[in-house]
């Protein structure tokens, strides 16, 4: 069984004490703090590897290039990938939806479709609407009360146009899982092609790509105990090799001559320029941290940390959670508000027929800043999915955000904390 006290151990950071107070860390869907061995692997590789891979015909570089192969494949293992040439290292998630959006956009053309939802980061957004000038359509599948996708309006708006569907596993704001399996079934029954953004869910849980059926995976090194700086980008090898290179340079041409160039083979058609070798090894190392505890470990533990934070949030008059209550449905992230905090275009309409917003709401900003003075780290704002604050009718939310290090007795100081905040706030 997962023990946080022990693992906490594993991480430097840890040992740090901000105005004396030992840093209780609850925003891991932003990012998470790094156990020793991947810092050493990352050391390691500068101190006794570092060149440049793929090219130098000398010891240092083959070795290197080998540590880095290496990582590829231990990394596409984890998600279940068949060939480690379906592994594109990228910077993060980001980056492989804009890589994915860019490569698959130069084939649509007007009034072709891509399908997301209302639950999606704003990259896994913003990238598809840069297609919107050649007249590509996107539209939005909407959630349900719970905070879950509503499936039939899923279903409703895939349609023959429907070209690309994109669909976050895990929502970063409701901790919503979403069926990814039944998704991509959905989706290739009307032969679009299946993205899946996994940057909240190949951090935590068990994720195998073969058996989802997804076309593409996107996720962020960061946010799984790597380092800042990578990620990857998993596709169906067939289906990589046809797509059109995103970026050109070095690493990523067959041949190149003032007519013109063709591209190397996949993965390394996706990977122009010095790639990211030391972080790619990191990542690597975290790979192995994980698959030591376990990722079915992992999910179980999160799972008990909100439903001990569901169990909690009954003690606080007034606090509103966000998201899905049945546990194999949500992740570990929990997003609340104290009190009512209104969208902007209702706040607007409150105040113009005077009516007063709830005496004991507490902005997510306040919430989160006097939480800090208890040493406890939780993120507030739009976290990057304005859509769902728009549908959800609210400015903004607090989040906090579970993972291998966090305990239920740091969940109790969270509430304490809350509690003594709103008193300061005189609620
Ligand atoms: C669901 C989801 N997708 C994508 C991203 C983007 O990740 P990154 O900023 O590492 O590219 C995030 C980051 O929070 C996320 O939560």
């Amino acid at each position: 069984m997962l023990n946080p006290t022990k693992v906490k151990n594993d991480f430097p950071i840890f040992r740090r004490k901000i105005d004396g107070k030992e840093i209780i860390y609850l925003d891991n869907a932003a990012t998470t703090q790094k156990p020793k061995s991947v810092i050493d692997a990352i050391k390691d590789y500068y101190e006794n590897f570092n060149s440049n891979v793929h090219r130098g015909i000398y010891k240092l570089s083959e070795e290197a290039t080998d540590m880095y192969e290496k990582a590829r494949k231990n990394v596409s293992d984890f998600i279940g990938g068949n060939d480690q040439n379906g592994l594109v290292f990228v910077r993060n998630a980001t980056e492989a939806l804009n890589l994915l959006a860019s490569s698959i956009g130069q084939s649509l053309k007007r009034d072709d479709e891509v399908l997301l939802t209302l639950m999606e980061h704003h990259s896994n957004i913003v990238p598809w609407q840069f297609l919107m000038g050649k007249g590509v359509k996107i539209k939005y599948a909407d959630l349900k009360e719970d905070g879950t996708l509503n499936m039939e309006d899923f279903t409703s708006k895939i349609t023959q146009h429907t070209k690309v569907v994109s669909v976050t596993h895990v929502s970063n704001v409701l901790g919503t899982i979403n069926d990814a399996k039944e998704l991509a079934r959905i989706s290739h029954e009307k032969e679009a092609t299946f993205i899946l953004d996994g940057a909240q869910s190949v951090p935590h849980m068990p994720v195998d790509v073969k058996d989802i059926d997804c076309d593409y995976v996107a996720f962020s090194g960061h946010k799984m105990l790597g380092p800042m700086g990578i990620g990857g980008l998993y596709g169906k090898p067939d289906l990589l090799s046809k797509l059109p290179p995103y970026m050109g340079g070095g690493e990523m041409i067959n041949t190149v001559t003032t007519e013109g160039s063709t591209w190397a083979d996949i993965p390394l058609k996706f990977e122009a320029g010095t790639p990211n070798v030391a972080d790619a090894i990191g990542l690597s190392a975290a790979v192995d941290y994980l698959k030591n505890i376990g990722m079915k470990e992992v999910r179980k533990h999160e799972s008990e940390m909100i439903l001990y934070a569901f169990q909690e949030e009954k003690y606080m008059e007034n606090l509103k959670s966000f998201g899905p209550r049945s546990l194999h449905l949500r992740g570990g992230v929990y997003s609340f508000n104290i009190g009512d905090i209104p969208s902007f275009n209702i706040q607007r309409e409150l105040e113009a027929n005077s009516i007063r917003i709830s005496r004991a709401s507490m902005h997510p900003h306040d919430v989160a800043s006097e939480i800090d003075k208890e040493g406890i780290a939780i993120r507030s704002g739009h976290h990057c999915a304005m859509p769902l604050m728009a549908r959800l009718d609210v400015q903004a939310t607090a989040r906090a955000s579970f993972y291998i290090y966090n305990s239920k007795e740091e969940i109790d100081k969270l509430f304490i904390g809350l509690q003594n905040a709103t008193a300061r706030f005189g609620h």
